[in-house]
């Protein structure tokens, strides 16, 4: 019999690996179920040909493997309402911020399988990146069948636990910090008298290309930056002032803070 994946929570995340699993042909929509406590949100996935469940126990009796893509402060009780559904064979995916496997398995009553996941929303767009970790009772299979369902969308790394909470702002939140300094850029470039469509437009394909670079090039970031950056010139003007203002250490606050508030939402 077909595999049944489901999913407890249909808002941005859900969307986005559900659309990439459909796209990606991993699954077909009758292998997959939702259940969100919005009837609208279930409706736009029945019309994708998608079952919707009464609730998330039917979800979780009818699926063998299960996304968990609510916010982390409603795990708790969505936990509590599908523990008497979960079974040793059932693999439960986490997708919460902060939320860890012992938190799973403790609000379950017993050690069942879960996997850790932090995807991000480009996944959206089929070039997500999602970063995974296991707990010991995930077979290799399972695993890679969890893998399967991100992948369809992009990139996946497999990483062990304990990395699970520090890993949230190198892909899950960071796109929230290349916006925002997209969004700086540009309202600079517009006080400099730059049209903002066209600067907009710019720093989107230096931020592509860019990103291509790190990619394609085979080199790291310093040497990268040596490329553009000519002794006495323009950039190295601005990386000085970069300097000046402790960017990289800018950087390392908001990251420690992103990994302190996901320690937190576990509790
Ligand atoms: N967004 C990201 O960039 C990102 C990245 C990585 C990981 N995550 C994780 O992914 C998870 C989902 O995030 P999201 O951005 O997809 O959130 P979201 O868009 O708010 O989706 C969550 C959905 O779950 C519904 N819901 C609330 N309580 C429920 C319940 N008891 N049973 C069933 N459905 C319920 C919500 O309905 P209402 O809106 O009516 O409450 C909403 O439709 C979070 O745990 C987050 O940490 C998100």
């Amino acid at each position: 019999m077909d595999r049944m994946y489901g999913f407890i929570g249909c808002g941005n995340m859900a969307s986005a690996i559900l659309g990439g699993m459909l796209a990606g042909g991993v699954c077909a929509p009758e292998q997959l179920m939702v259940y969100d406590v919005s009837a609208e949100k279930c409706e736009t996935f029945r019309q994708k040909g998608v079952f919707v469940a009464k609730d998330a126990a039917e979800l979780v009796r009818r699926c063998d493997v299960v996304v968990l893509a609510v916010k982390p402060q409603v795990y708790g009780s969505v936990l509590e309402g599908i523990k008497d559904a979960v079974d040793e064979t059932k693999i439960l995916v986490s997708i919460a911020a902060g939320i860890s496997t012992d938190y799973v398995k403790k609000a379950i009553g017993f050690p069942c399988k879960v996997v850790r996941a932090m995807p991000n929303t480009p996944l959206l767009l089929g070039c997500g990146a999602t970063a995974l970790s296991r707990c010991p009772s995930v077979t290799d299979s399972e695993f890679e069948e969890v893998s399967r369902l991100f992948s369809a969308s992009g990139i996946v790394e497999n990483l062990p636990e304990e990395s699970m909470n520090a890993v949230i702002s190198v892909n899950g939140s960071s796109p929230a910090y290349v916006y925002l300094f997209a969004k700086a850029v540009i309202d600079s470039a517009v006080a400099q008298g730059i049209e903002r469509k066209a600067a907009k437009r710019l720093i989107i394909q230096t931020l592509k290309g860019s990103a291509k670079m790190l990619d394609e090039s085979g080199m790291e970031p310093d040497e990268l930056i040596k490329m553009v950056a000519s002794p006495g010139g323009t950039t190295l003007a601005a990386l000085n002032s970069f300097s000046d203002d402790d960017f990289e250490k800018v950087i390392d606050n908001a990251m420690m803070a992103c990994t302190t508030r996901a320690g937190e939402l576990a509790k």
